[in-house]
């Protein structure tokens, strides 16, 4: 037996002093097995046991890694009911992707080149009343959040308030901020197809409305401040998002609220759930802002992926983020 299966049993029987040896001998923290990429971290976390956990995180294990079937160690824990588990490798990732967060921001300051022009915006656009399509197949944006949208305006617009919507999409979360008789609605649009679309439904023409054309990144210098900002785009990630939040600070008024679509890794409740520790840890860390989530629940019909490339959704709750200066949070709970 090599000594990565032998750490591997060790962490399956529970043997917490066995594993601490094994590591000391040279055993990889790291090791999966070859026939199915099992992890001494997956098996510990399938069985809840917090010490080997621990021990395995501690000498490196990588908390992210996984298997052959694309199931990492907090799936593990998350199959098997472990939750304190669970909960365990969320702080895990949190603590190694804020890590990472640095590190990266780092190699962002020293010039390294960014991934490459983005093919979206590129594309020809479909749809109907259901959804919003690319040329891939993947579903741009989709009636059944219609919901969350509304929630979303309600949470970031009283009537007469100026507010700023990056990503019109099928419209859904400007037609609900409409509602609310704001005093400005300022909306980011990239796409030339939205764009006219826009135009043709009479969005340029409605009073208090502007549209800003162009990617958020090379137009926000042209923006005021506003009291509710909300962000849902479209072909870009973790690392926009971020670059996005480190805006707000400029384009937030002190009593404002802001609020993204939470749709970070919602193919995935592990991932999700590090998601949601991860952005309120760095939106206090970096710009000094509070996040509360709000739990909704989701109903949807499977046929709603029906011809879909990039099915997005696959969580029972949706989080919706509600995000203040640390400041006005603390005026909202005195
Ligand atoms: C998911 S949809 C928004 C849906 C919208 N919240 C609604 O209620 O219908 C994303 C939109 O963001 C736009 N978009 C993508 N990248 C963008 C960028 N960098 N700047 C501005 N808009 C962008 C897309 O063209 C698309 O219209």
């Amino acid at each position: 037996m090599s000594i990565g299966e032998a750490l591997l049993l060790a962490a399956e029987q529970g043997q917490t002093e066995q594993v601490r040896k094994l590591l000391k001998e040279g055993a990889e923290a790291s090791y999966q097995r070859d026939s199915d990429g099992v992890s001494g971290l997956m098996v510990a976390a399938q069985r809840g046991n917090a010490a080997v956990v621990a021990e395995l995180l501690q000498a490196g294990a990588p908390w992210n890694a996984l298997d052959r079937k694309g199931c990492c160690a907090g799936e593990y824990a998350d199959a098997a009911g472990q939750q304190e588990t669970f909960d365990q490798l969320v702080l895990a990732g949190v603590q190694a992707e804020l890590i990472l967060g640095a590190v990266e921001r780092q190699e962002a300051r020293l010039g390294r080149p960014s991934a490459g022009p983005d093919t979206y915006l590129e594309q020809r656009l479909s749809g109907d009343a259901e959804r919003l399509m690319d040329e891939q197949g993947r579903a741009v944006m989709m009636a059944w959040e219609g919901p969350l949208m509304e929630a979303h305006a309600h949470a970031i617009c009283q009537q007469g308030a100026d507010v700023l919507n990056v990503g019109f999409g099928m419209g859904m979360v400007d037609t609900a901020l409409q509602s609310r008789q704001p005093a400005s609605h300022t909306i980011i649009e990239a796409h030339p197809d939205v764009i006219s679309k826009m135009k043709d439904a009479g969005w340029d023409r409605k009073p208090g409305v502007r549209i800003v054309q162009g990617r958020w990144q090379d137009v926000l210098p042209q923006l005021q401040t506003f009291d509710g900002i909300f962000f849902d785009t479209f072909g870009e990630d973790y690392a926009d998002l971020r670059e996005f939040h480190a805006h707000l600070p400029q384009l937030l008024r002190p009593d404002g609220v802001y609020s993204y679509f939470n749709g970070l890794a919602a193919d995935n409740p592990f991932f999700h759930a590090v998601y949601l520790q991860l952005v309120a840890a760095e939106l206090h860390a970096l710009q000094g802002l509070t996040t509360q989530y709000i739990q909704l629940p989701i109903q949807m019909d499977d046929q709603v992926w029906k011809g879909v490339s990039n099915p997005y959704w696959k969580l029972s709750h949706y989080s919706l983020p509600l995000v203040h200066r640390d400041d006005a949070a603390r005026q909202d709970n005195s």
